[in-house]
């Protein structure tokens, strides 16, 4: 049998770490939930001390998620160990995971410290969290660009002090495979602990490289690989995790290796992250991008046809996309969803059942076919719902070449109904005027974006904005068959976050 490798998920930290992609709580429970059906070894859940949204986030995935280990962030200090232990503590599996940096220019200048300030301090961070756990992972930051040796000695003594998992990060993704791959197995041969613990990887993507370099890693022994589900990440994001994976199990010939991800949840988890974070992947990004499996040339389409592997070297549905998902249509029973809705993962209360229910009949009404899409976008409305201080009501638009845009709108602002009407250039930015003055906010618009959720004329359009207030952004969404009202859902959706996350963080 062939040797695992650990997959480490840090899309709920790491990930949440990309501009505009903060999740609320019931986000990251749900996106918790889809890791584990996806399987991955590790969930790391987020960084306890950075804040109480935090903590509670992390406590909340550690008292409630089953079969998987539950890893917290903390800095090499008491404070931000004790304060992941807190939030850990009921897991199954809990794994404190903290950091230190070792490279001469982060010690130099971030720090401020020297070699043996830094050797003393990490050694003491985890025999101070062993003191709760015996699965603690030790991270050098910025380790590709340290001085090798000195990585090797505070490796080794962080063994001794307790540390079960050493992770080598490349934390400005500066590295190249070939020279990764050698300092990794560098690592593996002058560490005389090595056997007591598993060699991890961390890579960045600034050049491009994290998927490639994590993949030289595997081949000089690490054994554990952090990723994100699309790549999400602070700056160009991490290895996503659905590359390395697929290329693991493609090439098994040549990998020798082997992980216990269920494949056929990559699509849904990829599409779980895109709805909640707002961030869409690009069309011809590999494995989860809309033209991944799409062939255009005649020449291919014709011997895809012949034969699949003519041109494909995966199959479609070892990720998990079929083709034609029509879900149901408008004489199906509430029966029928609720079995359909299970066999998306999600188990709903019969309140949520209901209500899921009632949009469903709506949107059937006006539409022919119902996409597994379309009830994606209605559950995600429906079940991770976040308090509405701002709900429309109502919303008549008028415009035309040879008329001035005008939006009326009601809304119910803090249980108030109000209305209003503006005029903008086109109807959308009437409607966003219009919005602006009832709710007086103050929000910048950083983004906008209409797409459709499936095709046809009657799909259903989909919008993404990002705003930001006082340094805060974030992402809101709507969905609708009308595009304009589907804009005036994302505005709203938008400032409705807004207002929770400010309450979060307070
Ligand atoms: O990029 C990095 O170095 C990190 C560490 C905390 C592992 O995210
Ligand atoms: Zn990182």
């Amino acid at each position: 049998m062939s040797d695992k490798i650990i997959i480490f998920d840090t899309t709920l930290r790491d990930g949440e770490q990309s501009p505009g992609a903060s999740m609320n709580i019931q986000e990251k429970f749900r996106l918790a939930q889809q890791l584990v059906k996806l399987n991955v070894d590790v969930i790391e859940a987020g960084f306890p001390v950075a804040s109480t949204g935090d903590f509670d986030c992390v406590k909340n995935i550690a008292d409630r998620i089953k079969d998987v280990q539950v890893a917290g962030l903390a800095r090499t200090n008491k404070k931000d160990i004790d304060a992941a232990w807190e939030a850990l503590k009921f897991a199954e599996a809990p794994r404190i995971h903290t950091f230190l940096a070792t490279s001469d220019i982060h010690m130099k200048h971030k720090l401020k410290m020297n070699r043996e300030q830094v050797l003393e301090l990490a050694v003491e961070s985890v025999r101070h969290a062993a003191k709760y756990t015996s699965n603690i992972e030790f991270s050098a930051e910025d380790a590709s660009r340290s001085d090798l040796d000195f990585v090797c000695e505070v490796f080794e003594a962080v063994i001794k002090a307790g540390a079960t998992t050493l992770n080598y990060p490349d934390t400005t993704g500066y590295a190249l495979p070939e020279e990764f791959g050698e300092q990794v197995r560098y690592l593996m041969e002058n560490i005389p602990s090595i056997d007591k613990a598993v060699m991890s990887v961390h890579c960045h993507n600034d050049l491009g490289l994290a998927v490639a370099n994590s993949l030289a890693a595997i081949k000089s022994g690490a054994r554990q690989v952090e990723c994100t589900v699309n790549g999400l990440g602070e700056r160009a994001g991490n290895t996503a995790m659905e590359e390395l994976v697929m290329a693991v199990r493609t090439r098994a010939d040549r990998m020798h290796v082997h992980t216990d991800i269920v494949t056929e949840q990559i699509h849904a988890s990829s599409n779980l992250v895109t709805s909640i974070t707002g961030i869409h992947v690009q069309p011809n990004k590999a494995i989860v991008g809309a033209n991944a499996f799409a062939h255009e040339a005649g020449i291919h389409q014709d011997g895809v046809l012949k034969e699949r592997t003519t041109y494909e070297i995966m199959n479609p549905r070892d990720i998990g996309l079929t083709e034609g998902n029509i879900v149901l249509g408008k004489h199906s029973g509430r029966h029928a969803l609720k079995q359909r809705i299970e066999s998306m993962g999600y188990t709903l209360t019969d309140d949520e059942i209901n209500r899921v229910f009632g949009r469903f009949k709506q949107l059937a009404d006006v539409k022919k076919e119902m996409f597994e899409e379309d009830l994606e976008s209605i559950l995600m409305d429906e079940v991770l719902r976040i308090p509405e201080t701002y709900k429309l009501l109502s919303l008549g638009v008028m415009s035309g070449s040879k008329t001035l845009p005008t939006a009326a709108l009601k809304m119910i602002i803090d249980g108030r109904e109000l209305e209003g009407s503006a005029i903008g250039v086109g109807p959308i930015d009437a409607t966003f005027r219009a919005i602006a003055q009832l709710t007086k906010t103050r929000s910048k618009l950083l983004y906008f974006s209409v797409n459709s959720i499936t095709g046809g004329t009657d799909a259903q359009g989909d919008v993404l904005v990002r705003i930001e207030d006082e340094g805060k952004v974030v992402v809101g969404q709507g969905t609708d068959p009308d595009i304009i009202t589907a804009a005036a859902k994302a505005y709203l959706n938008g400032l409705n976050r807004l207002v929770y996350l400010n309450k979060e963080s307070k």
